[in-house]
């Protein structure tokens, strides 16, 4: 048992000066059924060698979990700045969002058991469940808990600790709360990815080798999946541009409903529509010739060409997007503009 204190438990006054933050610690353990049967400091002397070493260790630790954690900031938002394809870098950037993570989440972890098992006082207590309602003389008590706790941790008269904390502890604040900031992109706007695609006004459409198409190389009653004609528009980077070039027969064509501001949108009996289903985003590249639907194999979901792509069957709900299209000089297809409408399936503020 430490030699603190000097209260008595009975006729105990919380407000007398006399006792010690100790005393008002013990005095409002009691009260809560709470004995405390053994407090010894861990060094008897302050300042040792061992002491200050321990106090390093736990720096270091703190220190290193600041930084792990200003490596993961750097990571979410710098790294790697921008998609290359080709350029497989970019595979680590969840790994290493976990392991910096990671790193500073067990650094800081390492720092509080050490800090508790070597540097507080050790303490053993019995405790026991009380029900009553707190009183003003139970609420000084728990505030000069409470305060006892923080002199425990030594962190007033341990400024390496104090400043290895600040270090550590304000990255990992940003780290928790940096990823919510890729919550307030405003997602409207032309220029947002969820509304354009590869696409727009004189953008050829190309085969997925690159090439160009001309009309009369997609026979009638066929169809052919394009691409934009631009830099890496085949890869993944525009993996929302996928479009079906579908070449309806003459009577088909004739037929065809198209909707308000749409009606210039094809080229002769050429209709473009984007091959991203808006039911879950698969690719709805299976063209029933005869019937002229197009049929999404993820869920069934149908549409029907000749009524400008409207879902006739499954869950989609909204029609495949139409892509405006002509005829450069040379004779290749190319895209009037971006589609009018976000392609794929629904995402906030969709209607
Ligand atoms: S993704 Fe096409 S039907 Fe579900």
């Amino acid at each position: 048992m430490s030699e603190h204190g000097s209260g008595s438990a009975v006729d105990f006054d919380p407000t007398d000066p006399k006792h010690s933050q100790f005393d008002l610690v013990r005095e409002g353990a009691r009260r809560d059924g709470v004995e405390i049967v053994h407090y010894q400091p861990r060094f008897a002397v302050a300042g040792t060698k061992r002491e200050k070493r321990i106090e390093r260790t736990i720096a270091f630790l703190l220190v290193l979990s600041g930084l792990s954690a200003l490596a993961f900031i750097v990571v979410y938002v710098a790294w790697p700045y921008e998609y290359e394809q080709g350029y497989h870098a970019d595979k680590l950037y969840t790994p290493l969002l976990g392991f910096t993570m990671g790193v500073a989440l067990l650094a800081l972890g390492a720092a509080v058991i050490v800090w508790v098992k070597k540097l507080m006082p050790e303490e053993v207590a019995v405790q026991d469940r009380h029900d009553n309602n707190p009183n003003l003389d139970e609420r000084a008590l728990t505030a000069a808990t409470m305060m006892n706790m923080v002199d425990e941790t030594g962190i007033k008269r341990r400024p390496l600790l104090k400043g290895a904390l600040a270090i550590g502890a304000a990255p990992l604040g940003l780290m928790a709360v940096v990823p919510l900031g890729a919550l307030i992109k405003d997602p409207h706007g032309e220029d947002q990815p969820l509304w354009t695609t590869g696409f727009s006004e004189g953008v050829r459409l190309v085969r997925d080798d690159g090439t160009p198409i001309r009309p009369g190389e997609v026979s009638a009653g066929g169809l052919e999946t394009v691409f934009p004609g631009i830099p890496h528009g085949t890869g993944l980077q525009y993996a929302d541009s996928p479009t079906l070039l579908i070449h309806l027969r003459e009577e088909d064509a004739a037929e065809f409903k198209p909707r308000k501001g749409f009606e210039d949108a094809h080229y002769g009996n050429y209709f473009a529509f984007s091959k991203i289903c808006t039911h879950a985003g698969c690719p709805a590249s299976l063209y029933e010739q005869q019937t002229n639907r197009l049929l999404c194999p993820c869920h069934q979901s149908q549409f029907d060409v000749k009524d400008s792509c409207r879902p006739i069957f499954g869950p989609a709900t909204r029609r495949l997007p139409q892509l405006p299209i002509t005829v450069d000089e040379e004779g290749y297809f190319v895209a009037k503009s971006d589609f009018k409408e976000a392609v794929g399936p629904a995402f906030w503020e969709r209607p």
